[in-house]
């Protein structure tokens, strides 16, 4: 089946693929806050409505949490080759802060960019994951429309929770193994290495993440008739954190390097290879220096190396003006990004011990668990991924570059568990596409040249039959 009638049909389409991506945006599915979740719930069905436009079975699956919209399409007739798994999220993260977006975070608008004379899309989700998903699904609609459907096997699989911790993920793999049963997974959730290069990830980090509150006094305080008297959650949780790192920025935690592994010569010298541009990835966030784990370049840092950061802190008095007071009780959410062969178990119990072992007098701590999976790699030399090269090849000026991810994904570690088969990380971001914050946007030519790229692969993946 011919290639480049597919090509010419997306980009004759490309208007129309805009406002359906625009009509997603819309929709606040925001998986973390239960005031949104008939909005999470519309969002799985837009999709399943879509995804039936293009000859799919298709269906919002229950789960004990949001729906995972589950879709599959045999292929041609009579074929037998190789079932692609596409995988991706449909949940945003929350938009705050408000007050810090140009335009509202569920109304898409279209702006110029700083990339040439291009533009680009701002929304909550432009990037993260939806403009994502829609890539793909964008290149089944040109393949159906031109072909009748995809050259090859599909099942999509969209989670309404990756956002929030992926809570029913892997029961939903476990029940459902046979219906997701494929050679190879595609998840598109990542980033290019510059605009005109793009990306296979071939390593993921992984993450503990807890939240860790101390108590002490059985209420909030007068600091003047109690202080000097009473130990002050709030500085002693700043105490108890600062020592969290040593003068290298190096974690004190007992065991938390022991089973990091050194990269292989190899490696470290591919990744010098890529020439990363320290000063613009620092210029942008408006800091000079990176600052880290000494000895480090910013791409181990990144890529290969463990973290720990507070994520957020509170106690005492947040609101505006002073208040003369010692709160009860102090917290913070601490989260630990994890390299291969760290155990995810062993840290959390590492960082539990840590903090217990330096309780001050007469206080106590209180933990709650906010996520724990561990860091994937996956293997690089298979036909698949060669196959996705020769297709990224087709669309892009320049060659794909293999990276790291600082960034987490769980669905990928659960599915090489659970589902038993390894992913194809192809994704289409940019380092400045503010995920996560105010402004999310995707680049309206990473849209175009991500759905490109995916109707490529579908005919490289097709291929690999013979
Ligand atoms: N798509 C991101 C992961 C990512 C971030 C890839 C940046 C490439 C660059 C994903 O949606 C995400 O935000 N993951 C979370 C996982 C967490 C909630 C378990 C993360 O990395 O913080
Ligand atoms: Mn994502
Ligand atoms: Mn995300």
């Amino acid at each position: 089946m011919e290639l480049s009638p597919v090509l010419a049909h997306i980009d004759a389409d490309f208007d129309a693929a805009v406002a359906r991506l625009s009509d997603l945006l819309r929709i606040p599915s925001v998986s973390t806050d239960p005031a949104f979740d008939q909005d999470t719930r519309r969002a799985a069905d837009w999709l399943v409505d879509d995804l039936r436009t293009m000859g799919f079975n298709a269906a919002a699956r229950p789960t004990i949490g949001h729906p995972m919209v589950v879709a599959t399409h045999d292929g041609p007739p009579g074929y037998d080759g190789p079932r692609i798994l596409y995988y991706g999220h449909y949940d945003v993260q929350p938009p705050d802060p408000l007050d810090l977006w140009e335009s509202g975070p569920f109304e898409p608008v279209i702006r110029p960019s700083a990339y040439g004379d291009g533009k680009k899309i701002v929304a909550r989700g432009a990037v993260d994951d939806k403009g994502q998903v829609m890539t793909f699904l964008e290149a089944f609609r040109a393949w159906h429309k031109v072909h009748g459907g995809p050259p090859v096997a599909v099942t999509v699989m969209l989670e309404g929770e990756e956002e929030s911790g992926s809570g029913s993920l892997e029961p939903f793999l476990r029940e459902n193994t046979a219906d997701l049963a494929a050679d190879v997974c595609v998840v598109s959730d990542t980033g290019m290495w510059n605009i005109d290069t793009p990306a296979i990830t071939y390593m993921l980090r992984g993450m503990v993440y807890i939240e860790a509150v101390l108590h002490g006094p059985n209420r909030d305080l007068h600091s003047g008739v109690y202080g000097g008297n009473v130990v002050n959650p709030c500085n002693a949780l700043a105490e108890i954190l600062g020592k969290l790192h040593d003068r290298d920025g190096r974690v004190r935690i007992p065991g938390f390097y022991k089973d990091v592994r050194e990269l292989e010569k190899k490696e470290l010298k591919r990744w010098g290879e890529l020439e990363f541009d320290e000063a613009a990835f620092m210029g942008s966030i408006g800091m000079k220096k990176s600052f880290g784990e000494k000895g480090r370049s910013p791409l181990e840092r990144m890529w290969s190396r463990p973290t720990l950061d507070i994520n957020g802190l509170y106690g005492g008095y947040q609101g505006k003006g002073a208040k003369t007071v010692i709160g009860s009780h102090a917290g913070a959410k601490i989260s630990c990004r994890l390299v291969p062969d760290q155990n995810p178990d062993k840290i959390r119990k590492a960082l539990v011990r840590y903090l217990e072992k330096h309780t001050p007098p007469g206080c106590r701590w209180e933990f709650q668990d906010h996520g724990c999976n561990p860091a994937i790699r996956v293997p690089t030399d298979s036909a698949f991924l060669r196959a996705a090269i020769r297709a990224l090849k087709q669309v892009f000026p320049r060659e794909p570059a293999v990276i790291g991810c600082g960034g987490s994904i769980p669905a990928v570690g659960s599915i090489q568990r659970i589902l038993g088969y390894d992913s194809l990380l192809v994704g289409f971001g940019l380092e400045d596409d503010c995920v996560h914050s105010p402004n999310e946007k995707f680049e309206l030519k990473c849209f175009a040249n991500g759905i490109r790229a995916h109707a490529t692969m579908l005919s490289e993946f097709a291929a690999l039959r013979t």
